[in-house]
């Protein structure tokens, strides 16, 4: 929980140096400046669903495949990136299960080609935002997946149902006593 207190007091060394200390007026600055950003891109942005390659359920693997989150998402409660499964692991069903749903077939094309499904990714950040997120310390503090990805498991869609700014990452962390450090969030 304490984690990586020898990497961060490296990484604290050249933000300290660029004048990014939390006390500072330019530090306020910088952050009403990124709050109104994500204000901003609140309002610009349309929570809409991306197009996927594959018509994916979320709906029918919870309900009639019986399985967890943490099936396809592996490091979702125990690494930084939650990560997307890999063809091979729907595989070990769709070889046997549902084989002539039309969405099925397609999948089994990407297979037969030996082709991951690009998926349309639904959450992120930008590049230049430089924000490193992490899973794991989330779900140690026992914060639910719905909290921060809405109801996905009666998606036949997977949308965007939650938007992550700095304001709202900030918000519950006060709330929780967690990190209000730069450099805990940015790298
Ligand atoms: C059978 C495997 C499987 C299971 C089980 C599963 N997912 Fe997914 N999940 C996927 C696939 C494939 C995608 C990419 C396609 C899509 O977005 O619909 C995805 C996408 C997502 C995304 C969007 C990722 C992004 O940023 O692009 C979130 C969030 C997510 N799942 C959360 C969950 C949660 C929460 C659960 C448990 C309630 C869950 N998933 C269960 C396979 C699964
Ligand atoms: C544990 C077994 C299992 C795994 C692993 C699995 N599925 Fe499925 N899948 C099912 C079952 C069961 C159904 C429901 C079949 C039905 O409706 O009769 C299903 C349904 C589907 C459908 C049809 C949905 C519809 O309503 O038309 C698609 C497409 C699909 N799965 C894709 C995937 C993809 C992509 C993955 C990997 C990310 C995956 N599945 C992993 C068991 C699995
Ligand atoms: C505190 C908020 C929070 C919680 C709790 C949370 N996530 Fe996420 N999740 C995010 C954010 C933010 C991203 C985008 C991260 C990025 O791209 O840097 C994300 C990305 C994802 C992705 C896309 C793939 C990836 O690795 O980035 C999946 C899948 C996902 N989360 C699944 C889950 C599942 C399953 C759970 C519950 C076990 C969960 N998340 C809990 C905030 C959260
Ligand atoms: C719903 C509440 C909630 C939201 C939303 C949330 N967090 Fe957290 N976060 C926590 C809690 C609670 C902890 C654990 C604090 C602890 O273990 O002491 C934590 C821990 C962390 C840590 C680990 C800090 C450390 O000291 O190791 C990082 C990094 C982090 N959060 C980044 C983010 C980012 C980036 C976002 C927004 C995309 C976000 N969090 C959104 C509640 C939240
Ligand atoms: C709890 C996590 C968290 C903490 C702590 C945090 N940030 Fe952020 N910050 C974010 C997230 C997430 C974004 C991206 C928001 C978005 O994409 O809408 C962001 C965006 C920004 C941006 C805008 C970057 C861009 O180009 O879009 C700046 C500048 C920034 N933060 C500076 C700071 C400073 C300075 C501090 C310390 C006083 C700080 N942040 C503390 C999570 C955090």
């Amino acid at each position: 929980m304490k984690a990586r207190p020898a990497a961060r007091a490296v990484r604290l060394e050249p933000a300290s140096a660029a004048g990014l200390s939390c006390t500072s007026v330019w530090a306020e600055f910088l952050v009403s400046l990124a709050m109104l950003s994500a204000l901003l891109l609140l309002v610009v942005q349309t929570a809409s669903a991306a197009e996927q390659p594959i018509g994916f359920s979320h709906t029918a693997h919870i309900e009639k495949a019986s399985m967890q989150c943490t099936d396809c998402h592996e490091g979702a409660t125990s690494r930084d990136s939650a990560g997307l499964p890999s063809i091979r692991k729907c595989m070990l069903c769709h070889q046997f299960i549902a084989t002539d749903l039309p969405e099925v077939v397609r999948l089994s094309e990407y297979w037969e080609r030996k082709h991951e499904v690009p998926w349309e990714r639904i959450y992120g950040f930008a590049k230049t935002a430089a924000v490193q997120f992490r899973h794991a310390p989330h779900a140690r503090a026992e914060i639910a997946c719905s909290q921060c990805h809405g109801d996905v498991a009666s998606m036949t869609v997977a949308v965007k149902a939650v938007t992550h700014t700095m304001g709202s990452c900030i918000q519950c962390h006060r709330e929780n006593s967690a990190t209000d450090d730069c450099l805990a969030c940015h790298y």
